[in-house]
């Protein structure tokens, strides 16, 4: 039987976006357009937006949102609708989101709404958006207290990745960046991780900027990897065994813990020594493994621990993910490096052995970074 839910789109890694808009102007062509961007990114890349606004000549509006996590709240997608009703974006229209994560999944909520559903085109300007959220089907805003509960598959027309945008992001949200690329690296490539061991440091140093070769390198295929994973199973229905969870079982509830003050790619790096530390335990990866995850972590400045990790708050993250992915946990833990494994029923980690593995975290967290820095990642805004 062949599915109906077949798509296609493109995700291009290009140095032109910044420099010359070119990408961008052939996208919009003649349709209305709504571009939806955040005060820093707006602030920044002036040039980029007057280029669109001169091409589309009164058929083109820009509507900014508020670019922080606690603002992924339906009510701020639904003033993008209100913005596309008022610059009169109908079916043939296309909403053109260029931000970080959280102006993207905004803009992906919107454009599944507008008329049932309009054409959008991402364009990620944060290294999580280039390797993670910008380069996905998925919208999401958060109600309640819970991360994404509302939300939609709505695949994007395109996807326009240029590095160059990362020459401004504050070096803590490239950290965050790299979470997410060594999240994919456990997935499915020990070269990667080799690479980020290697060039990690030196890569935010630079702004993504240097060595060149070594940026394109890791952010082309970081994307690669993270694409071969979606595509079996784009909309979640084929299976509930999602590599990629890697590192997203417990974060959400310890972002929630700390009421999104922590952010995501500092939550998901946690996520990735716990998950580390449950593999040694449950002798899914070596002690040596476990140790390089962590120190490749804390080299690269993110953090592998804190406070509000407790063994009650993992259970309650495991009962989540299990409501979450239809019946099983399916924790995804390291299985050596490129390679993982699923614990499929939460009683397979016990308290004991979480205890342990959280105690290791904190004990070497304090080894890295000494305890006056163990609470010192706050968001950058
Ligand atoms: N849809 C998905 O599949 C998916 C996957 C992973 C993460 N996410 C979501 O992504 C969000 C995190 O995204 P994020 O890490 O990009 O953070 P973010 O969107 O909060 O952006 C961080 C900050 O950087 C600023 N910024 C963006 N680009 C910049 C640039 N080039 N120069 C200077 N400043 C810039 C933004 O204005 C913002 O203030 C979370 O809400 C998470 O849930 C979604
Ligand atoms: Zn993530």
């Amino acid at each position: 039987m062949k599915s109906i839910k077949e798509w296609t789109y493109s995700v291009e890694v290009r140095r032109d976006v910044v420099s010359t808009a070119a990408p961008l102007l052939r996208a919009m062509g003649e349709r209305r357009c709504l571009v939806v961007t955040t005060p820093t990114v707006h602030n920044l890349y002036r040039e980029l937006f007057g280029a669109m606004v001169d091409h589309g000549q009164g058929r083109m509006h820009v509507h900014v949102t508020g670019g922080r996590e606690a603002g992924k709240t339906l009510e701020a997608a639904w003033a993008i609708c209100r913005k596309a009703a008022e610059g009169g974006v109908e079916r043939n229209g296309v909403l053109i989101g260029i931000g970080g994560g959280v102006c993207t999944d905004l803009t992906t909520v919107a454009a599944s709404l507008v008329r049932r559903g309009v054409a959008i085109v991402k364009v990620p300007t944060t290294l999580i958006g280039q390797v993670d959220a910008g380069i996905g089907i998925k919208g999401g805003v958060n109600e309640g207290g819970a991360k994404n509960y509302l939300g939609c598959f709505h695949p994007p027309e395109a996807v326009f990745v240029d590095p160059a945008f990362l020459q401004t992001l504050p070096a803590e949200h490239l950290r965050y960046g790299l979470a997410e690329v060594i999240k994919i690296a456990l997935v499915g490539c020990r070269q990667l991780f080799g690479t980020v061991v290697d060039w990690g440091p030196a890569l935010v140093e630079s702004g993504f900027a240097r060595p060149a070769d070594m940026a394109q390198e890791v952010i082309a295929h970081a994307i690669e990897l993270m694409l071969d994973e979606l595509r079996p199973n784009l909309f979640e229905d084929q299976n509930n065994r999602r590599a990629v969870d890697l590192g997203h079982t417990f974060s959400p509830l310890i972002e929630g813990a700390t009421d999104f003050a922590l952010h995501h790619g500092a939550a998901v790096a946690t996520d990735l020594a716990l998950s580390a530390g449950i593999a040694f335990e449950l002798g899914y990866c070596s002690q040596a493994e476990r140790d390089v995850i962590h120190e490749t972590l804390s080299a690269s400045g993110l953090p592998i621990y804190h406070s509000c990790l407790t063994p009650e708050l993992c259970w309650r993250a495991m009962e989540r993910a299990t409501a979450h992915r239809r019946g099983a946990v399916n924790l995804v833990v390291p299985a050596g490096i490129g390679q993982v494994a699923f614990v499929e029923q939460a009683v397979n980690v016990p308290v004991a052995l979480l205890a342990e593995a959280i105690a290791h975290l904190g004990r070497r967290q304090q080894r890295w970074l000494g305890p006056a820095r163990v609470v010192a990642y706050q968001p950058l805004y």
